[in-house]
């Protein structure tokens, strides 16, 4: 087995999954204001560190996204945060892109940046302790959208980035959304989705990425989010699983999926279905961010020295997760075990 992917192996395999906890401090500060904390770079540290040193760390969270803020943190007790992460057996990542800005020649869609001196960048993280990384493009569906332009040039930027992190001894995540927002069908999620990730594995073969050592990190196939379109997590999870099935190269170990705007019981039950519908090889897991961490937020910001009942919840969250990674959750475990 390759080195890579045995990283990929250890962050996503034994029923573990993603902590996506790289908020950029922009975005960071919009979910500190939802909760009347103020953005200060000690605030962003203390809830992080909160949810690093939980219990469910060591047998849910196989890897946590970092951004460049945090991975150069240390705690309260003087312990860099990679190393705190590593404790629990999880493997320290780093968010690299710079962020998606407005696409020339397609003004209303967003291209991903940050390949410029990003060699550099990924061996100062993997000095930091990285082992993994991530670099998410976005697109958005309408009846013009997404273009062939931002479906060429965001998987082109993705490969290249890809095959920079392997370079350097570490697990590309890549992460093309197709974002929920708008009135669309499932079926239109499925046809996007299905030609944005096609797209991406040609550049990636193109540029020679070892498939084996990268983790796809998806959208589940939904309705949009102002869509009057009803449908069922059975349905969600058969066409996201047909879709990746047609579309994902089976050299890949595995998937993680993104929250992308879903309620955590939303994104649980769909990744629970996912599972006992997954007639592929592949791992399927999560990589969530909101769907992870946005109860334990809201309980931490009430009392944001109350680590241990904000633990509490980050510890159920992540262990519904675990099991719905395995197809073992249900809707009376998440009850009874609240
Ligand atoms: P959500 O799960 O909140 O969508 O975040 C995942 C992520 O990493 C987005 O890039």
């Amino acid at each position: 087995m390759s080195e890579l992917n045995n990283i990929a192996l250890t962050v996503i395999g034994n029923g573990k999954g993603i902590l996506a906890a790289d908020e950029s401090t922009g975005t960071m500060t919009k979910r500190l204001d939802g909760v009347n904390v103020e953005s200060t770079s000690k605030n962003r540290l203390i809830f992080r560190e909160t949810l690093f040193s939980s219990e469910s760390m060591k047998n849910c969270i196989g890897g946590v996204i970092l951004y460049d803020e945090t991975i150069k943190q240390s705690t309260t007790s003087g312990k860099k945060i990679p190393e705190l992460i590593s404790e629990s057996n999880s493997v320290p990542g780093i968010k690299v892109d710079t962020g998606a800005k407005v696409l020339a020649g397609s003004s209303k869609e967003k291209i991903t940046e940050g390949l410029d001196g990003l060699r550099e960048r990924l061996k100062e993280y993997y000095k930091l302790g990285a082992r993994f990384t991530k670099w998410r493009a976005v697109y958005t569906i309408s009846e013009d959208y997404p273009s062939k332009l931002s479906i060429i040039s965001n998987a082109h930027a993705l490969a290249r980035y890809a095959a920079l992190v392997q370079e350097n001894g570490m697990v590309p995540i890549i992460e093309p959304e197709v974002l929920m927002d708008g009135n669309h069908a499932a079926e239109d999620c499925y046809n996007k989705t299905s030609e944005v990730i096609k797209r991406c594995f040609e550049e990636l073969i193109l540029n020679k990425v070892d498939l084996k050592g990268t983790i796809l990190k998806p959208n589940m196939i939904l309705p949009g989010n102002k869509s009057q379109q009803k449908i069922s997590s059975e349905d969600i999870s058969k066409l996201t699983v047909k879709c990746l099935k047609e579309s994902v190269p089976s050299e890949v170990p595995g998937i993680a999926f993104l929250s992308g705007g879903q309620t955590e019981t939303e994104a649980t039950e769909n990744l629970n279905s996912i599972n006992i519908n997954n007639n592929t090889n592949f791992i399927m897991t999560y990589s969530y961010g909101r769907a992870l961490q946005q109860s334990a937020l809201k309980n931490w910001s009430k009392n944001i020295e109350d680590i241990k009942e904000t633990q509490a919840i980050f510890n159920h969250r992540a262990n519904m997760c675990s099991l719905a990674a395995q197809g073992k959750w249900s809707k009376d475990i998440e009850k009874q075990s609240n």
